[in-house]
């Protein structure tokens, strides 16, 4: 079958990455993850003092900004005016405060547009929260994966054990993302319409691999 790009959103800490690479991988598609994207920049809006209360001064710094993903065995690096800031944009400093720079129109407008570049020879799975939506509107197989706060937040814990904070907190900090992502006017959260909807919360990462296969 011909290469097609598969969308795949959903709130925060549902999986979507380890499964979107895990698509691509055995597709041998290529894997996009776009909220590296974000993250990446709050990293450097944060190391620079730039605060999300002032848009004018993000965009005017995001202008000349280059972000430019690499394939790695194990995921994606991203590397941003030529560094790799990969060990950094995971942070729990930079999660807490991604949702808030993540709605300022002009930023996404441009992150946007990078994106839809990306997948422009077809063959790409994209993850993130606005893709179906309105990165890709027209990518062949949209898939929206859920899973209840407790589980993602449970899995999330799994993931960062090394950084001392609770279960509650995480739990916490997911609610608020999910509030700040859905509540946000430019490009919210939301299901697209033809999205297929996977709720994981009780399927393994095997299973929801071979559900999203099995539509592609
Ligand atoms: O997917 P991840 O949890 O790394 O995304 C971090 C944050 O980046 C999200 O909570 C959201 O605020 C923002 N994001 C977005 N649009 C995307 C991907 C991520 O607004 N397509």
């Amino acid at each position: 079958r011909d290469r097609i790009n598969i969308a795949i959103d959903g709130p925060a800490g549902a999986g979507k990455s380890t499964v979107a690479r895990m698509v691509a991988s055995r597709l041998q598609y290529i894997y996009v993850d776009t909220g590296a994207m974000y993250r990446a920049v709050t990293w450097f809006m944060l190391n620079q003092g730039i605060s999300p209360e002032n848009p004018e001064k993000v965009l005017q710094l995001a202008q000349n900004m280059v972000i430019e993903l690499k394939p790695h065995e194990n995921g994606q690096m991203v590397w941003l005016n030529g560094e790799d800031v990969t060990p950094y944009i995971r942070s729990h400093q930079v999660s807490a405060v991604v949702s808030q720079y993540a709605r300022i129109e002009g930023l996404r407008i441009k992150l946007v547009r990078l994106q839809q570049q990306m997948a422009l020879d077809k063959g790409v799975v994209m993850d993130g929260r606005d893709i179906g939506t309105t990165v890709l509107p027209d990518a062949e197989v949209k898939i929206f994966m859920t899973a209840s706060v407790k589980e993602r937040a449970l899995r999330r814990f799994h993931e960062l054990s090394d950084e001392g904070i609770t279960l509650e907190q995480l739990e916490r900090d997911i609610a608020e993302r999910d509030r700040l992502d859905q509540e946000r006017e430019v490009s919210p959260l939301r299901c697209a319409e033809d999205a297929i909807i996977l709720d994981t919360t009780h399927m393994d990462i095997n299973q929801v691999v071979e559900a999203i296969l099995s539509y592609c």
